[in-house]
Parts: C-alpha cells; sequence; structure tokens
C-alpha cells in the first residue's frame, strides 16, 4: 500500500511566513496601508554593478564562443577563488574543495542532514530559524533543545542543552530571530565543546555582513580548531539582496574526519557526492553576480539601509516604549518583548490593528519564542 512520509503530520502545517503573508493580503485588499517589519526580505533593487554583470553574463549565454551549459560540480573556480581571498584576508585558509556554491543557505542547511544517519541527536536552540527544527522532524531525527531565554540573553551556552548529548549541533549567529551574535569567548566554548565530545556543528552565518562590533567573529573559523568540527553556511541573500537571483555557499573543511572501524571517512567527499547526485549547480548568472558582489565588496547598502532602520526603530523603543529588547546592533532584527505578558500572536495583531505595522510573532520561532516579537530591519518606507 502506497504510504506517506508521516513525519510531515509533525510539522506546523502551515509555514509561519505563508500564514503572514496571507494576513498581508487580507490588509491590503481593504487599501489599509501597512509598514511590513515581518518577513527578512530585500526592499530595494539589485546594485547596478551587479546589474550590469548580469547583463554582460546574458548576452555570453547567447554568444556561440561564450554561452555556458552545466557549472562544475562545486561551482565556478572565479567565485570560489573569490571566497577563498575574502576568508584569506581574515587568515583563513581554504582549499577550494571545501567551497560549495549552493542557491542559497537554505536548501544546504537542510540537505546536510542527509549524509548522516537518523539516529544521531541533533540539537537546536529552542528559538530558531524554522528550518532546523522542519527539517529535522522531516527526517526523522531525535531533536535535543538548547535553551535560549532572556537569562542566557538569547546566547546559550553547552550548559543550556537539555535531555541527551547530541551528535549535531545547530548555531545561528548573528541569530534569526533574536539579533543575538556570540562573542570570541562564547563562541570558543561551543568549539572546545563540540571537538572534546565528536559532534559536528552546522553553523549558519547567513547575517555574517552585519557584524559590527570588534569582539563578534566573523566566520566560526575564527576560533581555533573549528575547521575539525564546524560546517560554515553562508549566503547572499541578505547582504547582496539575492534573494530573488539565489546564490550562497557552504564551506565543508577537509579536517572533519570521522573514524569508522578503523577507517578515517572524510565527510566533505561524502557531501560532494550527494552533491553530485542530488543537485544540479546555480546558474551562471547568479554566480556571476555573486562574484561581482565580492568584488564590490564595499557597497554593503542594504546592510546600510537595515541599520538606519534599527537606529530609528531603537530610538523609539527607547524613547517611548517600556518593553526589553534585545539584537538590532550586529543582526537586522530586534526581538522584542510583548507588551502586558500578552502572547505573541495576540501582540502582533495588536501592532497591526494599532499601528499598522506587522511583526513576526515570536511563536513561529519555538516553544520558549512565546511573548515575543521579531522585527525585521528590512523595511522600507
Ligand atoms: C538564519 C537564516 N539562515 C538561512 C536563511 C536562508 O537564506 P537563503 O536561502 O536565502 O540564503 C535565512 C533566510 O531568511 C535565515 O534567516
Amino acid at each position: 500500500m502506497l504510504k506517506i512520509n508521516n513525519n510531515f503530520f509533525d510539522i506546523n502545517q502551515k509555514y509561519l511566513f505563508s500564514e503572514i503573508r496571507q494576513i498581508i493580503r487580507q490588509k491590503k485588499s481593504k487599501n489599509i496601508k501597512l509598514i511590513d517589519m515581518s518577513i527578512g526580505d530585500i526592499s530595494l533593487p539589485i546594485d547596478q554593478n551587479i546589474i550590469k554583470a548580469l547583463h554582460k553574463a546574458v548576452d555570453e549565454m547567447g554568444d556561440i564562443n561564450n554561452f555556458k551549459g552545466y557549472s562544475p560540480d562545486q561551482g565556478y573556480i572565479f567565485l570560489r577563488e573569490s571566497i577563498k581571498q575574502k576568508y584569506l584576508k581574515l587568515k583563513i585558509k581554504l582549499n577550494l574543495s571545501e567551497i560549495f556554491i549552493s542557491d542559497g543557505s537554505k536548501s544546504d542547511l537542510s540537505n546536510i542532514l542527509e549524509i548522516f544517519s537518523d539516529q544521531n541527536i541533533v540539537g537546536i536552540q529552542s528559538i530558531s530559524y524554522p528550518v532546523y527544527y522542519d527539517s529535522c522532524k522531516l527526517g526523522g531525527y531525535q531533536i535535543c533543545f538548547i535553551r535560549s531565554c532572556k537569562e542566557n540573553n538569547f546566547l546559550p551556552s553547552p550548559e543550556d542543552i537539555i535531555g541527551p548529548k547530541p551528535d549535531l549541533i545547530y548555531l545561528c549567529s548573528p541569530n534569526n530571530p533574536t539579533g543575538m551574535a556570540y562573542n570570541t569567548e562564547q563562541l570558543k566554548n561551543w568549539v572546545d565543546f563540540a571537538l572534546k565530545n565528536n559532534i559536528i556543528i552546522f553553523y549558519d552565518s547567513a547575517y555574517q555582513d552585519f557584524i559590527k562590533q570588534k569582539d563578534i567573529p566573523y566566520t566560526i573559523y575564527q576560533i581555533k580548531d573549528a575547521k575539525n568540527c564546524a560546517i560554515e553556511f553562508c549566503s547572499f541573500s541578505k547582504s547582496a539582496g539575492f534573494t530573488g537571483l539565489r546564490c550562497g555557499y557552504t564551506i565543508f573543511p577537509d579536517e572533519i574526519i570521522l573514524k569508522i572501524n578503523n577507517k578515517n571517512i572524510n565527510l566533505n567527499k561524502l557531501w560532494a557526492r550527494r552533491q553530485s547526485t542530488k543537485f544540479n549547480g546555480v546558474s551562471y548568472l547568479s554566480q556571476v553576480a555573486a562574484n561581482e558582489f565580492l568584488k564590490n565588496n564595499n557597497n554593503l547598502k542594504y546592510i546600510k539601509h537595515c541599520d538606519a532602520n534599527s537606529k530609528k526603530i531603537i530610538k523609539y523603543l527607547d524613547n517611548n516604549l517600556k518593553q526589553k529588547y534585545w539584537g538590532g546592533v550586529n543582526s537586522p532584527y530586534i526581538w522584542l518583548e510583548t507588551k502586558n505578558n500578552l502572547k505573541s500572536k495576540d501582540y502582533f495583531k495588536y501592532l497591526i490593528n494599532n499601528y499598522n505595522i506587522i511583526t513576526t510573532p515570536g511563536i513561529g520561532f519555538g516553544k520558549d519564542a512565546e511573548g515575543f516579537v521579531r522585527i525585521s530591519n528590512f523595511f522600507n518606507i
């Protein structure tokens, strides 16, 4: 008899952001002008240098001497070389074989589980990007939570792990949704814990370009020996405005080795094998565009835009509201405590109905996120 993946019944049937989009559509159909501080999507067009590079790449595709077919499995050398140089500036040496170009980090953050047995326990921060939880559930992995809360400033440490010791851990810094980022000492604590306990960290670095404070590592590989235990997932979505174009990359170090029956298994090779079977690469156009962004890395207009918005919101919160908030410095997100202990969905509705402001109710980010809403500073008014 035909059977489906029953794990689908274990995840929220309506993905949070789709639900929010529906509410926005309903309000807009009544001609109500809303300020959208909910979804972390871009609100400005793509930079002109990138558009020019794209036009040139489009012309190449129509030229008998320059058109491109399938991309090399792990991405074009020109882009991987630029990424290698970017890390070299931080004194981190990468081999090109350690860099995998992706269609944005979401797919890899989910697909990475496939090279690990579903007998592994996966640690997830109790307030986190919903993709980690849903992917684990769909794959039938056991989950253990890492408590993220006011008491630990939404920056949980290994002592905050609840239940059995995990084999794999998702960490996200700067964090979506709390906007908080680990400093060097805190991140070192995680790396040391992972090395000591043979744990692999999936390090979601989608918001690394928002980091401003000196003591916040830009990449996990700035922590000693992190290349032995961490896979880093990066994206051009938020810093270059590529949410529509699609491009990102994953750093999978060669040093991540698992000893099984006295044999050393190089996990990078497993990932490469997985990708060559299930992924056919990212379009040449997106890779050219990403490369152009890296060449003009000083043009962080999306980040400047978010930072200016953050400043306005923080000023308003400081002067007018009594509620506490976190984030907004090294991140496009502000994590706001609800008023009078309101449930997050009720406060979300209160903000729409009274201020025409759309936020994201905390409850969509996990069980400990009740009592908070996320403000996204990508908005444009
Ligand atoms: C924490 C985090 N990681 C990863 C992603 C995925 O981004 P993309 O697939 O666009 O690279 C997002 C997107 O919102 C995110 O918030």
